[in-house]
C-alpha cells in the first residue's frame, strides 16, 4: 500500500478493551507467524499507558514471549482529543479500531484516518453506523486511496464471505441464500462482554433513525434474480438442522445486502438474495428466547429502559452479558457453525420463469465467535489489506468486507487459522 513506509504496519486502537486485548494477542501471533520473513512492526493505542502495558504483559505470559512488550510500540490517544487521533493515524498503515460502541466513538477515528491517509478496519456490528459512514466518507476515502472497512469481526465476515464462497462453489448462478447460525457452548455456558450489549441496546433503541437514513438514501433497488426469497415466520423449523430458528437480528443482512449491491453495480455479478437466521434448539428454548426478546425490545424503546439495560446487563440478558465478560473456560469451550443453504440455476437454465435447479449447502465453522473468531477475522482482514494490494478495489473507499476482499486470499487465510469454509453438498434437482 502507498502508506507502508510508516513506523507501524498495524496499530490496535482500544487494545485495553475486552475485545482489544484478544486482538492484541492475535496480532502478536501474526507478528511471528512462520510465513513471515521479518517481524511485523506494530503498536497498541489507547488512553491509558498503564492499561496498555498490562495488556502486553498478559499477552507475553499467555503466549510465552517475555520480550513481547519491548517489541511493540505504545501510542497514547483519546477519542476526545482529535490531535492525538491524527498522531496515531500518521504512524500507522492500518488502524484496527476496537473502540465501541461505534455510534459514539467510531466517526472521529475514521475522520482522522482519512485525513492522514491511513486505512482503518473495525468490528462494528451496528448497521446504522456502518451505513452512515459509507454515505459520509466513501468519496473522501476514495480520493485519498485508502480503505475503510467495517464489520470485520464475527459480525459479518463469516456471513458476507460465506455467501461469496457459496457463489464461487456453485456450478451455475446462485440466486438466493439462507444462513443459519448455531452457537455451541461448553458446560459453563455462553458469555459475552457488555461492550457488545451496549452497542445492541443503543442500536435497537435508535432503529427509527436507521429507517430514516435508508429512506433518505433513496437507492435504486437491486434486481431480484430467480424467485423472490420468502421470509420465514419469526419462529420456524429448519428440517435440515433439526432445530427451531428465529431471524438473526445482527448486522449480517445489512452487510451482505450492501456487498451484493456493490458486486452487482461494480463487477456486474448476479445479485444474491439473503436472509439470516439463528438456530435455537427445541421449543422450550424458543419460548425462553421469545420472552427475553420481547422484554428487550420493550425496554430499549425508552430512555429509562435503556439505562436499566446498560446498568444491569447480567440481569436483563439472563446471564449472557456481563461487565467482566466470559471466562477463558467459557471461551475455550465455545464455537460456531454457520450453515448456508443456497439455490440457483445451472448455466443452461434461465432464471426467468423457471424453478431453481441447483441446491448447495456450505458451512463456515470456527472457534468462539466474539473473542477468538473476531480477532482472527479482523487481523486477517488487515493482513489481506497489507498483502493482497493488487486484488483490492482499484480506488479506495468505505467498503464491506465482501466488497473489499472478494478477489483476495482472505478465505484461504481464515481457513489456515481455524475459520473453515467448506462445501457440504451440491445437487442438481
Ligand atoms: N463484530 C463482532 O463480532 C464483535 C465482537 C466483539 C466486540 N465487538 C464490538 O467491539 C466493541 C468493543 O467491545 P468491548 O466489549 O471490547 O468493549 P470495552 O471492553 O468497553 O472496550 C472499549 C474500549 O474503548 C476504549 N475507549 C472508550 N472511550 C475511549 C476514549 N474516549 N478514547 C480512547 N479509547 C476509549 C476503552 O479504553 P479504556 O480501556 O481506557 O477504558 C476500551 O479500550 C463494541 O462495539 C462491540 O460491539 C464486535
Amino acid at each position: 500500500m502507498a502508506t507502508q513506509q510508516r513506523p507501524f504496519h498495524l496499530v490496535v486502537f482500544g487494545a485495553s478493551g475486552f475485545t482489544g486485548q484478544f486482538v492484541t494477542e492475535e496480532v502478536a501471533r501474526e507478528q511471528v507467524s512462520p510465513e513471515r520473513t521479518s517481524h511485523l512492526p506494530w503498536a497498541v493505542a489507547g488512553r491509558s499507558r498503564e492499561k496498555l502495558l498490562r495488556v502486553l504483559d498478559r499477552a507475553a505470559v499467555k503466549l510465552g514471549r517475555p520480550t513481547l512488550p519491548s517489541e511493540v510500540g505504545i501510542i497514547i490517544c483519546d477519542i476526545t482529543n482529535p490531535a492525538s487521533l491524527d498522531e496515531m493515524a500518521k504512524q500507522a498503515t492500518v488502524v484496527l479500531n476496537c473502540v465501541g460502541p461505534y455510534r459514539f466513538y467510531g466517526e472521529p477515528v475514521i475522520k482522522a484516518c482519512i485525513e492522514n491517509g491511513t486505512s482503518c478496519i473495525d468490528i462494528s456490528g451496528e448497521p446504522q453506523f456502518l451505513e452512515l459512514m459509507y454515505w459520509k466518507y466513501h468519496e473522501k476515502a476514495a480520493e485519498k486511496g485508502i480503505y475503510i472497512i467495517g464489520s470485520s469481526g464475527f459480525d459479518s465476515i463469516p456471513a458476507d464471505l460465506g455467501v461469496i464462497y457459496t457463489r464461487n462453489k456453485m456450478n451455475g448462478t446462485l440466486t438466493a441464500v439462507e444462513s443459519f447460525l448455531t452457537i455451541h457452548s461448553g458446560p459453563e455456558g455462553l458469555g459475552l462482554h457488555d461492550g457488545t450489549w451496549k452497542s445492541a441496546v443503543y442500536g435497537f433503541g435508535d432503529k427509527s433513525n436507521l429507517k430514516k437514513l435508508r429512506n433518505e438514501s433513496d437507492m435504486k433497488p437491486v434486481p431480484i434474480v430467480g424467485p423472490k426469497l420468502k421470509r420465514r415466520w419469526p419462529i420456524s423449523y429448519c428440517r435440515e438442522l433439526n432445530s427451531y430458528s428465529i431471524p438473526f437480528l445482527g448486522a449480517d443482512v445489512s452487510v451482505v445486502k450492501r456487498t451484493q449491491r456493490y458486486l452487482h453495480e461494480n463487477l456486474e455479478q448476479s445479485p444474491v438474495q439473503y436472509a439470516a437466521y439463528v438456530t435455537v434448539g427445541g421449543i422450550t428454548s424458543v419460548i425462553k428466547l421469545m420472552f427475553a426478546g420481547l422484554f428487550f425490545l420493550f425496554f430499549v424503546r425508552f430512555g429509562i429502559g435503556r439505562q436499566l439495560l446498560i446498568k444491569f446487563p447480567w440481569l436483563f440478558s439472563f446471564g449472557y452479558f456481563s461487565k467482566q465478560g466470559p471466562t477463558q473456560k467459557q471461551i475455550d469451550a465455545s464455537s460456531f457453525t454457520m450453515t448456508f443453504f443456497g439455490q440457483g440455476f445451472s448455466q443452461d437454465v434461465s432464471p426467468v420463469k423457471n424453478k431453481p435447479n441447483i441446491r448447495i449447502c456450505t458451512q463456515v465453522k470456527g472457534p468462539e465467535a466474539g473473542y477468538v473468531a473476531t480477532p482472527i477475522a479482523m487481523v486477517q482482514a488487515a493482513m489481506t489489506l497489507l498483502n493482497d494490494v493488487s486484488d483490492l478495489p482499484k480506488a479506495g473507499g468505505v467498503f464491506t468486507p465482501g466488497a473489499a476482499f472478494c478477489r483476495t486470499k482472505l478465505i484461504d487465510r481464515l481457513n489456515e487459522r481455524g475459520i473453515e469454509f467448506s462445501v457440504i453438498s451440491s445437487t442438481e434437482v
